[in-house]
């Protein structure tokens, strides 16, 4: 595992509560035998017990001090290249800039013949098309549920659920502190200044909120969304992004007038991938409050399909790279590469 924050402590607490569920119910018996953070690595290649999973996670200093297994200054990319494992788990911060370090772990897991789970939205914004042909090439998989919805299954719904159909079209509110401000102006009537603070105070927003409310985490997740729903081969820079910095109170009360409301859309249809202000009907069942996100999927066959539910949250997100692991597992079961 790379990177020991709210996500993969997350996963720890997941994997030290449910793991004897777990071999019993799926006969999956997963081991944690490295885990790097920032500032080194503990390492146990015969797999750390649940327990002392829970003890390192308790602790306040660094992993890599702890006696028995610690590795101060040994980086992520070492433990890649030296610890024998099936499966890289990379969940450090998310960075649109280039990707880093997540890229360099990414591909450096899929050189050494490991797969990936990642929650990290930042090296598939900028490289999906690239990173899935490196994945296949190397016959590895590259598993990212945790990305779009959080602990939601969206990307699982549309590829499984909806097989057999087909998606013309996707639509969604997907993120959530977009979704709190832009509630809370129009049921409120808060100012956006105010209710980013509000949104920043109650721990939804980042201190330097421009990821969410210029849209770019909504343009990230479109991204991965055009790429491995309706297999459009795009990138960061191929979606039209509007954020909601300049959303009124008198825009907002406008669209009530005509029983509507104003949201942050993200959308990708045979003319393009787009993120923008969005005016839709009240009604409509996209149409959810604060920090919940909601994706609509367009079908051939099986018309508007709508799931809502939480998009964020530590243990929400950890519980996706379980549901990733699982599906890694009944693929190698079955051999299949796809
Ligand atoms: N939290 C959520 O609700 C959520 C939801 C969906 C997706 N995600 C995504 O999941 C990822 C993890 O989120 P998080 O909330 O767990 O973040 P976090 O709490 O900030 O944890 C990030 C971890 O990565 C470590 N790290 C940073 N740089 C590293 C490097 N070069 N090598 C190895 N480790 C490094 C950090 O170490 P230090 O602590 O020592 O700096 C920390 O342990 C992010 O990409 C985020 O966008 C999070």
């Amino acid at each position: 595992m790379v990177g020991f924050g709210v996500v993969g402590k997350g996963v720890a607490t997941i994997l030290a509560r449910r793991y004897a569920e777990k071999v019993k119910g799926y006969g999956f018996n997963p081991k944690v035998v490295a885990i790097a953070d920032i500032d080194g690595t503990v390492v146990n290649p015969r797999g750390f017990k649940p327990e002392k999973l829970e003890a390192i996670k308790q602790r306040g200093y660094p992993i890599s001090a702890d006696p028995d297994f610690g590795h101060p200054g040994m980086s992520a990319l070492e433990v890649i290249d030296s610890v024998e494992a099936e499966v890289v788990v990379e969940v450090t911060p998310v960075n649109i800039k280039d990707a880093e370090p997540a890229l360099s772990h990414i591909t450096r897991a899929f050189k050494t013949g490991k797969h990936i789970v990642t929650t990290n939205k930042g090296p598939l914004a900028l490289a999906m098309p690239a990173l899935t042909e490196l994945a296949d090439y190397n016959n590895v998989y590259l598993r990212f549920s945790g990305t779009v919805g959080g602990g939601t299954p969206m990307l699982e719904f549309a590829k499984r659920c909806l097989a057999g159909d087909k998606i013309l079209a996707i639509k969604g509110i997907l993120n959530g502190t977009t979704n709190y401000i832009l509630t809370e102006m129009s049921q409120n009537r808060v100012a956006f200044q105010k209710a980013l603070k509000n949104a920043q105070n109650l721990g939804y927003a980042e201190r330097e909120p421009s990821m969410d409310i210029d849209g770019f985490d909504t343009a990230c997740k479109v991204v991965i969304l055009a790429n491995w729903i309706l297999n459009k081969k795009i990138t960061l820079k191929d979606v039209s992004r509007t954020g909601i910095r300049n959303v009124s109170l008198q825009a907002l009360d406008k669209a009530s007038k005509r029983g509507n409301t104003i949201k942050l859309i993200g959308s990708i249809n045979g003319e393009g991938a787009t993120v923008k202000p969005t005016e839709i009907p009240k009604n409509n069942a996209l149409c959810v409050s604060g920090v919940l996100n909601a994706v609509t999927f367009f079908t051939e066959f099986a018309g508007e399909q709508t799931l809502v539910g939480r998009g964020a949250g530590g243990m929400e997100t950890a519980s996706a790279v379980l549901r990733d692991l699982l599906d890694i597992r009944h693929k190698l079961a079955s051999k299949v590469f796809t």
